[in-house]
């Protein structure tokens, strides 16, 4: 796929979904984010950057780590997403955060400024994601830490018909190799390819509750990955977008209407050698 349409589609479909983002995934995500935070060992006083922040669900929480000495910058290529976060930090009086926009690929940032990286569930949607490791690299300090976490592998995420579903009704465009990185040894070989030192990666299974089926095709379509291609769908459309999808998830379903949907993760921390 062309690199420029698939971050304007990222970048205007998460436009889309930043409302709903918290409401449906903070959740499911959880696991993930603490799995790679435990990897990334923040320390106070530490300098972090968080690399496809969304609305800061990583970000506070590493400010929170790093305390009052430290510092974390967000930068995400969503303005909605950069926007929600910089009013988060205003609200909760977070001064030591502070958030941009910019894309993983092409950081706009000092060399060697930073402690820790971090990218939660974000290395999937780049178009070239070694070359956002690259990035994140040059940016830290010699001997600075990188932590990421991604998508497992797809036969191992129960909602992973969702792209389909939308690809045969619309070209959607969303990330064709989202479940690659997810996949066998693919995280380690990208961080080492890119060029970094020392990398340890832990795989988690995890389940992501939706109370209903409304939760469960709301995170899906409004809320997720394939928010622009979706914005497009006219109501007859939607309604058999949403039946197909529900169809494809319907073993996970329980008698009191909620879904179960299996998921993995595998988060990663890795060094800049010096
Ligand atoms: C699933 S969200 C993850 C947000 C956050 N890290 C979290 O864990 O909740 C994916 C984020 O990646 C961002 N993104 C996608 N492509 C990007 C790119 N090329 N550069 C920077 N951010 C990008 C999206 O805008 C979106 O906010």
């Amino acid at each position: 796929m062309d690199p420029r349409l698939q971050r304007r589609v990222q970048r205007y479909g998460w436009d889309k979904a930043a409302a709903y983002y918290e409401q449906y995934w903070s959740r499911q995500l959880e696991p993930a984010q603490t799995l790679m935070l435990r990897l990334a060992r923040l320390q106070p006083g530490e300098r972090v950057l968080d690399v496809a922040c969304g609305t800061g669900l990583v970000t506070f929480r590493a400010a929170e780590a790093v305390g009052p000495g430290g510092a974390v910058v967000g930068t995400d290529i969503s303005d909605s997403m950069v926007t929600r976060l910089r009013e988060s930090a205003r609200e909760r009086g977070a001064p030591n955060v502070t958030a941009k926009r910019m894309d993983a690929e092409d950081l706009r940032l000092p060399d060697a400024r930073f402690d820790v990286a971090l990218c939660a569930l974000g290395l999937m949607y780049f178009p070239d994601p070694q070359k956002s490791v690259r990035e994140m690299l040059r940016v830290l300090k010699p001997g600075g830490r990188l932590a990421v976490a991604v998508w497992g592998a797809r036969s191992k995420c129960g909602w992973a018909e969702i792209f389909p579903i939308v690809d045969r009704r619309v070209e959607s465009e969303v990330c064709p190799l989202f479940f690659q990185l997810g996949t066998g040894e693919a995280l380690r070989l990208t961080l080492e390819a890119a060029g970094c030192t020392d990398v340890m990666s832990e795989r988690i299974s995890t389940t992501l509750r939706y109370e209903s089926a409304d939760d469960a095709v709301g995170a899906a379509f409004a809320g997720g990955p394939v928010a622009l291609a979706y914005s497009r769908f006219g109501d007859q459309v939607r309604d058999a977008a949403h039946a197909e999808y529900l169809a494809s998830i319907e073993t996970f379903g329980k008698p009191d209407g909620r879904y179960d949907i299996p998921g993995e993760f595998i988060a990663a921390v890795a060094r800049k050698s010096g």
